[in-house]
Parts: C-alpha cells; structure tokens; sequence
C-alpha cells in the first residue's frame, strides 16, 4: 500500500519491479566483458532459457476461504530462523560487478539488510573475511570450488569457519569451465584477469605454492594448476572430515546423487544446473527437483536455484518441495545496476511478491506449500 500511495503521491522508485525491466536496462547499462559474463550460459543457451520458461508450465490453484492477514514465510535452516526462504547464490567474479570493484562486501551488505543469507563464491575480490566483516551478524555460507591441493581446500574450509560462515557448500559442476559461446567469441574468462583471486593470494598455503611477492601472472598459472578438480564419491568422506559446519552440494539433479550424497553425510541438497552456465542440452533445474524431493523426502533441506525470476517462482519451487530457494542473475543485474539500493529493492520484491502471491492464492504458511498447490499445464 505504500508504494502504491507513494507513487500516487509522484514518488516513483528508483528501481524496477520488472524482472524483464531489470535485465534489460542492466544489459544496456553494464560494459559488454561483464555483460557477456553474467548474462551468458552454456551452448545456444537452451537450457538457460528453459529454466526460467518452466516455470509456466506449472500453476498454483487459488484457494478461497482461507486467507489469513498474518503470513509466516520464515524458514529454519541449519539452526537459524530465516525470515524468507530465499538466499544469495554464490557468483565468482562478483567483485567487478560495483564501479568500486568491492562487489562482493556489497552482495553481502545487501543479503544482510534483506535478512538473506549471502552465499559467498571462493572466487571473491575481496578475502572472505573481509566480506564476512562487512555483515558481521548477517547468515552467511561459504561455496568451495574444491582445489586440487588438499591443504589449501582445508585452509580455505577452515578460514571460513573462523570467519563466520555457517554452511559450507561444495559446488561439483564446474571443475571445467563450461562451452560459453558468448564468452569464447570475445575471448572473455575475468577469471583469468586475476581480479576473483583475493581468497587464494590471502592465504598461507597458496602463498607457499606462489612464493613471496608474485608477479600476476604467477599468481594466476598457480590458480589454474589448483583448479579443476573433479570431485568423486571417494573425495566425499574427506570433505566431509574437514569441517563440522553443514556441507550442501550444489549441482545434484539425479535422485541418485542426491540418496548417496546423504548417505555419505552431507547435510543437505543443492538442486541447480548453475543457470544453464554449464551445460547446455539438460532440461530446466526445475524439471529435476520433484526427483530429487522424493530422494531426499525429510532427511535434508533442499535449496534450489536456476531461472528464478518472480516471487511467484519462488513460491512454485516452495511448493514443489524446495526448503529455500536462491537467486543468482536477479540480484546480479540489480547490484550491478543500482549498487546496494538496486539489490535490497531486488529482494524485497521478491519477498513481497512471493508474500503476496500466498496471500492471494490461500497458501498463508509455507507448511501450506505442498505439490498439491500446483497443476501442470503443459
Ligand atoms: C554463477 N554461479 C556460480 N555458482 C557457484 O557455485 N560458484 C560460482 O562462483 C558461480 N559463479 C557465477 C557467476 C555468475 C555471473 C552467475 C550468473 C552464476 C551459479 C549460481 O550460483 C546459480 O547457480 C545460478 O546463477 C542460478 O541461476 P539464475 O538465478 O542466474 O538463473
């Protein structure tokens, strides 16, 4: 009721409600090597255009008769109550995203205001725990890109932990970098420009591999000798040694995966095709999760992600089984776009809309949220 009074009263935000508003203005507006990186997905981008399409293919029935003027969407998830079930996907490279090339310390700042987790990428331009200092209460993950050199995957879990990450998630779906047409046209990999490696120059072990004071392209050839690390069923009992914190994996699309990955003791389920950035020629993320919701049943919470635009989405996910879900472009576009201001608009869109859509739609609480709320249309 605010906004809209606000804007009878000519007070317009500075920002878009739209998400398609949003992608396009930032597209217009951000320089075309980061542009290409975000915006980008693997092969003719079918599979990234197809997760977000998905989510027409299913509808949530309203329910009449059962609105309630106080709505609960906050979520428990490895101990602490969350206020919305929605988290900050982890984005390497985030620090170019801000003129001040700081754009991780202002994902997190704009995560902490919004009462979102932030999931902070290995690949930061800042050391994690400075962008950890920037929110020093705020729920924060860290996501491990597993390096070959097992110390430095230890020092990297455990200067986590100190810093006051609470869940570590281990992405398994980039240990190559994915076919990025877009990306390979222009000759374009920021990671390469060294500008994402603050977490491996701030650390001790990595700084014995590079010796003292190494030039950049030093530091950059150690990086791509640790990296690219393909994770087995054997390497999982050893991550699974590094730390007492909740481990999520993050790319687990088959049922399969997701049993044994339990089994062999992780903590909860990542269900994501990393927004088609990987692999082409899948079908959406959101195809995938009733598998692997029926995998998992009660013994782990699920966090998806991949083509979530609206906070009608995020409530579709929720009722397909998701625990939480996590956004990746959307709040990308809109840091990028309209620094911090740009993403807790973002955010608080999206929970509002997710809110409101319960509301209208009879679904008051997220115990509400069952598959039942949905039909498939097509
Ligand atoms: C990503 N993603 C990602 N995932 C991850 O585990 N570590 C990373 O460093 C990155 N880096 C990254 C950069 C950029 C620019 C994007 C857009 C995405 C994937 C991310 O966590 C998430 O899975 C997707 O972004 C979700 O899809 P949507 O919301 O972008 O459609």
């Amino acid at each position: 009721i605010e906004l809209y009074l606000g804007a009878l009263g000519g007070v317009l935000p500075a920002h878009p409600f739209d998400y398609a508003e949003l992608e396009r203005s930032a597209l217009a507006a951000l320089p075309p090597e980061l542009r290409t990186y975000v915006a980008g997905g693997a092969g003719d981008e079918a599979t990234q255009r197809g997760n977000a399409a998905a989510f027409a293919d299913h509808g949530l029935v309203p329910r009449m008769f059962r609105a309630q003027a106080e709505r609960d969407l906050s979520v428990e998830l490895f101990g602490r109550r969350l206020q919305s079930p929605l988290l900050l996907a982890p984005v390497g490279v985030l620090g170019i995203c801000t003129p001040d090339q700081h754009g991780d310390v202002h994902g997190m700042e704009a995560a902490a205001a919004t009462g979102v987790p932030f999931i902070g990428s290995t690949l930061m331009s800042d050391p994690l725990e400075d962008v950890a200092a920037a929110a020093p209460d705020a729920a924060k993950w860290f996501q491990l890109y597993t390096p070959k050199n097992r110390e430095l995957a230890a020092s990297l879990v455990s200067r986590a932990e100190a810093a006051g990450y609470e869940a570590i998630v281990i992405t398994l779906d980039t240990w190559v970098p994915g076919w990025r047409p877009r990306d390979l046209a222009s000759g374009n990999f920021p990671q390469l420009r060294g500008k994402c490696l603050a977490n491996y120059t701030s650390d001790p072990i990595f700084q014995e591999m590079t010796g003292p004071d190494p030039d950049p392209g030093t530091v950059v050839m150690t990086w791509v000798g640790t990296f690219g690390n393909p994770i087995t069923w054997d390497d999982l009992p050893w991550l699974r040694s590094l730390t007492t914190m909740p481990i999520l994996v993050k790319g687990v699309c088959h049922p399969d995966d997701a049993r044994r990955a339990l089994d062999e003791g992780v903590d909860g389920i990542y269900c994501s095709n990393h927004g088609g950035r990987q692999a082409n020629g899948g079908g959406a993320a959101l195809d995938w999760l009733p598998g692997v919701v029926e995998a998992v049943g009660d013994r782990a919470p699920i966090v998806f992600d991949s083509g979530v635009r609206t906070g009608a989405d995020v409530v579709k996910a929720l009722a397909m089984g998701a625990t939480a879900v996590a956004i990746g472009r959307p709040y990308v576009y809109a840091l990028a776009l309209g620094g911090v201001p740009g993403a807790v608009h973002q955010i608080r869109s999206l929970q509002a809309e997710a809110d409101l859509t319960m509301a209208v739609d009879g679904y008051p609480t997220l115990a509400d949220l069952t598959p039942d709320a949905l039909r498939r249309l097509r």
